[in-house]
């Protein structure tokens, strides 16, 4: 700090390097510089103030205003100066001098802080001087659910409704559960590795989905309410009206006192809800090993299928046999036929799809073609 006027300090090696006559004139002169120099410091203070603040209006751009603030507020900056010099202040003064210094300080922050924000916003403008917001926006291509798992979806939420709750099964299963368990005779054709895909094992890729009928009631006792939607697998030809896999939903339904009439209701009601009040439905007597008495159920839009009938499902009476085969595996008799009966239905939701969205080839359910799965994009 030697030599710097503002210190207001004076070594004594200069003052003995004096002769003596001048000594009063030089105490004389360092006591008025002691008693004036906060006062000075004041204005000085003032004048600082002012003048950085015109510069900082007067910054054209980033990089002047950052010479600006380098020189009034960097590390060696004029106000750190100050505020060193400040140490040399008689001690009354150094509180009121350092609250005026730290208000220069802050009015000078603020000050820089709001030329540079006022930099920033002129440089957006010119930015989005270009900018046309009236332009369309590019499209966002919104994807869909598939139209098979819409219909499962929907079929589920009609079931759900009516207190069915949701069960499943793996695809690749044993033989028990596929055949024997559903009362199925070893020489039945569906057994026929012509029709069935198998494993080198001896398990094979199910057929339906009735494994979880089985699976079902293994695991619980009734009464027993679920529908499973799953694959199911079969050896056909590949075609416009085949799939070598292919989309059911099962049913199953064990309690005391089930009957025809229970199954045909439940049926009906769930037609209705899912393709509209004008669907006709009717029911004709058929075959399968694990269903006694069994029944298909046609359907007739008007305008789907030009009117035809067309077959949905499969369904019955749980075969009584069915319940011993369970019986025997839990190794107790929960599904006593004497105390508990039950219907079951299964229907191809592929078959389905293709009647109500008018499809001339099932093949478009599996091919991925975006130009026929984006007409299901509702
Ligand atoms: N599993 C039968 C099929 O795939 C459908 C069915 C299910 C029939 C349940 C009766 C009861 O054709």
């Amino acid at each position: 700090m030697t030599g710097d006027k503002l210190s207001g300090e004076l070594h004594l090696t200069d003052l003995l390097g004096l002769p003596p006559s001048h000594w009063l004139i030089l105490i004389c002169h360092l006591s008025f510089v002691i008693c004036h120099f906060p006062l000075a410091m004041d204005d000085e203070l003032g004048t600082l103030q002012s003048e950085a603040l015109a510069e900082i209006a007067n910054a054209q751009n980033v990089i002047e205003l950052d010479q600006v603030r380098v020189k009034y507020l960097g590390r060696s900056g004029l106000i750190s100066k100050l505020s060193e010099s400040m140490r040399s202040l008689p001690k009354e003064d150094r509180p009121r001098v350092g609250k005026l210094l730290n208000e220069v300080r802050s009015a000078l922050d603020r000050a820089f802080a709001d030329k540079s924000e006022a930099f920033a916003a002129q440089q957006d403008l010119v930015a989005l001087d270009d900018l046309d917001e009236t332009l369309p926006a590019s499209p966002v291509r919104v994807g869909a659910l598939h139209p098979l798992t819409q219909l499962q979806d929907q079929a589920i939420r009609i079931f759900r409704r009516l207190g069915f709750t949701m069960a499943a099964g793996p695809d690749i299963e044993t033989e028990w559960h596929c055949f024997d368990a559903l009362n199925t005779p070893p020489n039945h054709p569906a057994r026929n590795e012509s029709d069935t895909f198998y494993f080198p094992d001896g398990r094979l890729l199910r057929t339906h989905t009735s494994t979880v009928q089985i699976r079902t009631m293994v695991a619980d006792v009734p009464p027993i309410r679920v529908i499973a939607p799953g694959g199911a697998y079969r050896r056909d030809e590949m075609d416009a009206t085949h799939l070598s896999q292919f989309n059911q939903l099962e049913g199953l339904y064990v309690d005391k006192r089930v009957t025809v009439a229970d199954l045909k209701g439940t049926l009906e009601y769930f037609v209705r809800e899912l393709l509209g009040p004008k669907v006709e439905t009717r029911m004709r007597p058929h075959f399968f090993p694990f269903t006694e008495p069994s029944l298909e159920m046609d359907v007739r839009l008007p305008g789907v299928n030009a009117g035809k009938w067309m077959e949905l499902l499969g369904c019955g009476m749980v075969d009584p046999a069915v319940f011993e085969q369970v019986n025997q595996r839990r190794g107790d008799q929960a599904y006593d036929p004497e105390a508990w009966t039950g219907y079951a239905f299964g229907m191809g939701l592929d078959r389905l799809a293709m009647a109500l969205f008018g499809l001339p080839d099932i093949r478009l359910l599996i091919e991925n073609d975006q130009r026929f799965l984006a007409q299901f994009n509702s």
